[in-house]
C-alpha cells in the first residue's frame, strides 16, 4: 500500500431539509454573496426560493450570476469572476450540478487574480487563495461537492480539460435528496453511470489497495442495487439518498486511498465527445467504457476479470465487459455513439482526441490506439 494522506476539508451536510443551515453558514463567511446557478431547473422546482429565503434572513447581500450551460464553458467562468470582482464579494454560493459547481471553483481562484481563468488549466498561473464557496447540490452524479477537482471547456481552443487544486474544495455542501427529485429520468440515469465510472477509474488505478477495492465494489454495488428501482421511483427519497451518497463517496477520494495513481483514461475520451457533440457527461462514459474496457482486454484482463467477478460474478473480460454493458443498457444509456442520433464525424473525432491528448493517467493509451477506440465507439 502507498503512503497517503487525508485531508477532505469540505464539511458535508446531508439529508432532509438542510438548507435551512444555509444561512448561517453563509453568514460566517462575510455579508456580499455571489450566487452562480445554471439555466433555470433551480427557479421551477423550487430551491431558488429556498436559497434566496436564507439569503434574506441572514440579512445577505448577493448579486446572481446565472445561466451555466452543462459541459460549462471557460467564458461564464471570466464573466463571473468579473462580477465577484466588482462586488467585492466575500463568499460563492453555488446551487447546481457538476456544470454550476465546477465553474464557480474556478471562480473562486481566478477573483483574487488578474489573469484569465484558462490559465489555470493551462498552469501559467498557481493560486495562492480563493474565495470562500459554498454549495447546494442538485444533481448527484459529479461528486464535485466533496473534491478538489473542477472541469471546463474551452471552444475556441477545442478542449475539455479537469483541475485539481486544493484551494478549491467546497467549505461546506449541502445534500438534501429531495432535491434531486426533479432530475429527469435520463439525466438520473447519467448520474448513476458517472458514479459507476468514477469508482473504476480508481480501481483502474496503479498499485494494490484492497479495502480501496472493497470500497469500489460496495459503492458500484448500491448503484446496481439501487439504480434501475430509482429510474422507476424518481420521487423516492430513499433511493435518491442512497443514490447521492454513493455519488459523493465515488469521488471524494475514499477509493483512492494507498493506490500509487488513479485513471481516468475513460473520461478523458469522454471529454471529447461532449465537447464535440454536447452529449450530457454520463452518457459519454456509457459509451466509453465499454470501449476502454475492449482496448484493455488483452492488456490486464487480470484486473478486469477481478472487476467481473466482483461485481457480476463471472470469470472472463468479455463476461465483465457485457455486464457492464447490460447494466448501463438497463438504465437506457447509449452504448454506442450510433445510439445518441448524433452525426458525428470520425476524422474530427481522431483530430480533438490528438488536441486534447486522450491519455490515461495509469494505463497509456497511444496516438496508434485511437482509430481502434473510434471503432469501438461506433
Ligand atoms: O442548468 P440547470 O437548469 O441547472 O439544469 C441542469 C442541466 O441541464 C439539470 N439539473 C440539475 N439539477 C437539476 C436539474 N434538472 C432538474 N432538477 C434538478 N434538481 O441537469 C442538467 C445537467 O446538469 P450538470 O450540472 O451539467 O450535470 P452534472 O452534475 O453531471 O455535471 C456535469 C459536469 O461535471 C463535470 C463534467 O465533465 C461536466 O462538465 N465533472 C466534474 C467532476 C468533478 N468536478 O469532480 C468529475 C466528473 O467526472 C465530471 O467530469
Ligand atoms: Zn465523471
Amino acid at each position: 500500500m502507498e503512503n497517503f494522506i487525508i485531508n477532505t476539508p469540505t464539511v458535508l451536510h446531508f439529508g432532509q431539509v438542510v438548507i435551512q443551515g444555509l444561512g448561517k453558514t453563509l453568514a460566517k463567511y462575510g455579508k456580499n454573496v455571489l450566487f452562480i446557478y445554471g439555466k433555470g431547473s433551480i427557479k421551477s422546482n423550487g430551491i431558488y426560493q429556498q436559497v434566496i429565503n436564507q439569503l434574506n434572513l441572514f440579512d445577505l447581500q448577493y448579486v446572481e450570476y446565472h445561466g451555466i450551460k452543462a459541459n460549462p464553458i471557460i467564458e461564464d467562468v471570466d464573466k463571473a469572476a468579473k462580477l465577484g470582482k466588482r462586488n467585492n464579494v466575500d463568499v460563492i454560493l453555488a446551487v447546481g450540478g457538476g456544470s454550476v459547481i465546477d465553474t464557480a471553483k474556478i471562480v473562486s481562484i481566478a477573483i483574487p487574480v488578474k489573469n484569465p481563468a484558462w490559465d489555470f488549466f493551462e498552469a501559467k498561473v498557481k493560486p495562492e487563495k480563493s474565495i470562500p464557496l459554498i454549495t447546494v447540490l442538485t444533481f448527484a452524479g459529479t461528486g464535485t461537492e466533496m473534491n478538489s477537482f473542477a472541469v471546463s471547456q474551452n471552444l475556441q481552443t477545442k478542449q475539455k480539460l479537469g483541475y485539481g487544486n486544493d484551494l478549491i474544495y467546497p467549505k461546506h455542501s449541502f445534500l438534501d435528496p429531495k432535491y434531486t427529485f426533479s432530475v429527469p429520468k435520463d439525466q438520473t440515469a447519467y448520474g448513476i453511470v458517472d458514479l459507476i465510472a468514477h469508482s473504476l477509474e480508481a480501481f483502474f488505478g496503479g498499485g494494490e489497495a484492497t479495502l480501496s477495492d472493497r470500497f469500489v465494489y460496495s459503492i458500484i454495488k448500491e448503484a446496481i442495487d439501487y439504480g434501475p428501482d430509482l429510474l422507476n421511483n424518481l420521487e423516492n427519497y430513499e433511493l435518491r439518498a442512497k443514490i447521492m451518497y454513493a455519488a459523493t463517496a465515488a469521488l471524494n477520494k475514499l477509493t483512492f486511498y494507498g493506490r500509487s495513481s488513479t485513471d481516468w483514461g475513460v473520461h478523458s475520451i469522454g471529454h471529447v465527445l461532449s465537447l464535440l457533440y454536447d452529449l450530457p457527461h454520463g452518457a459519454t462514459l456509457s459509451i466509453a467504457y465499454p470501449a476502454w474496457l475492449k482496448l484493455f482486454e488483452n492488456r490486464i484482463p487480470e484486473r478486469i476479470i477481478e472487476m467481473g467477478e466482483n461485481l457480476f460474478g463471472v470469470k472472463t473480460t468479455k463476461e465483465t465487459i457485457s455486464g457492464l454493458e447490460s447494466f448501463f443498457k438497463s438504465l437506457n444509456c447509449p452504448l454506442k455513439l450510433s445510439e445518441t442520433g448524433i452525426e458525428y464525424d470520425k476524422n474530427i473525432i481522431l483530430k480533438t482526441m490528438k488536441l486534447n491528448k486522450v491519455n490515461g493517467f495509469t494505463h497509456k493509451i497511444s496516438v496508434e490506439d485511437y482509430d481502434k477506440i473510434i471503432e469501438f465507439l461506433e
